[in-house]
């Protein structure tokens, strides 16, 4: 049995992807065994977090396994001063496999070089979200029939957004073409589009959210501004409404085109969305309990 930390979405080959979206549907047909029976799972969530920690911590449960750990980090010891370091040193003593958030870009990695047991990266600032990453390829695939050779808009924080940055680095096993619509202020980092140069994906930055482009791509990704990775809130006062999409704005889109979003939103989707056939952010978070089913099992070296 091989255990392996899941840090970046990096750390799966094209066919481990495959086969952890694969194992997924399987789990989608039958959520509920008892794969984990007998296995502690700890969730460390040093930022907060709805649908992540309670989808993995569901996934946990409908394999039979048992939960510990916390949702706010100012209820333990790291409040006295207690380092990372040690914090994992601890928890693996108890748990066979841990899944973090954390606030530090690098947290995970930190993580995953001193742990005995897996880490689950499940966000570390605005760096990677590898088990979204899954989740959004995952709702990709099933909407689409497909992952290769889509047109795919990344639209709003584009800068601190992690999951879009992870969204990137998977996709280019999947040749897709890509448009980047962001304000000056909150435009993909260099480095991403640099990966993008170098394996060959195309894509197109924007500033203005056209209805022309929402007419021709497959899916439309949306994010929200993080308003948490401001500095100066007057920064983010100036961005935050910068897009928002409303019904209106799909009268000319594709039949096939699906509308995606991590959550939480706040102003980027309008209510009105929600009733649209083409809106899928609510059955995009659901998959997240499939996939995360997959990825533990995975990590665990159980599948
Ligand atoms: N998409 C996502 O990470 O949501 P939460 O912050 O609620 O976990």
């Amino acid at each position: 049995m091989t255990t392996k930390s899941i840090v970046s979405i990096t750390d799966y080959t094209k066919d481990q992807i495959i086969g952890i979206l694969d194992s997924a549907a399987a789990f989608e047909v039958n959520p509920n065994q008892e794969i984990l029976k007998g296995k502690v799972a700890a969730t460390l969530f040093f930022e907060p977090s709805t649908r992540t920690r309670l989808s993995f911590e569901t996934a946990v449960n409908r394999l039979g396994g048992r939960i510990i750990g916390f949702s706010d980090a100012s209820t333990t010891s790291s409040t006295k001063g207690e380092t990372l370091n040690d914090t994992i040193r601890i928890v693996s003593n108890y748990a066979d496999i841990i899944i973090m958030r954390h606030y530090l870009e690098g947290a995970a990695l930190y993580a995953s070089e001193v742990s005995p047991v897996p880490i689950i990266n499940a966000g570390d600032g605005s760096n990677q979200h590898p088990s979204q990453t899954l989740l959004d390829l995952y709702s990709i695939r099933k909407t689409q029939g497909r992952l290769d050779n889509l047109k795919i808009a990344m639209v709003g924080d584009l800068k601190y957004g992690r999951t879009v940055h992870s969204l990137l680095m998977a996709l280019t096993h999947f040749s897709p073409e890509l448009f980047f619509i962001a304000p000056e202020e909150l435009k993909m980092p260099d480095q991403y589009k640099l990966v993008c140069q170098q394996t060959g994906m195309p894509y197109t930055e924007l500033s203005e959210f056209s209805t022309d482009i929402i007419n021709e791509v497959d899916i439309l990704y949306m994010t929200r501004v993080q308003k948490e990775r401001f500095t100066d809130v007057m920064e983010y006062d100036k961005v935050k409404n910068v897009y928002t999409l409303r019904k209106s704005m799909l009268a000319g889109s594709k039949e096939n085109l699906r509308i995606l979003h991590p959550l939480p939103r706040v102003n980027e989707i309008d209510p009105d969305v929600d009733a649209s056939p083409k809106a899928y952010y609510f059955e995009q978070a659901r998959n997240g309990l499939y996939t995360r089913q997959a990825m533990i099992c995975n990590a665990l070296g159980l599948i």
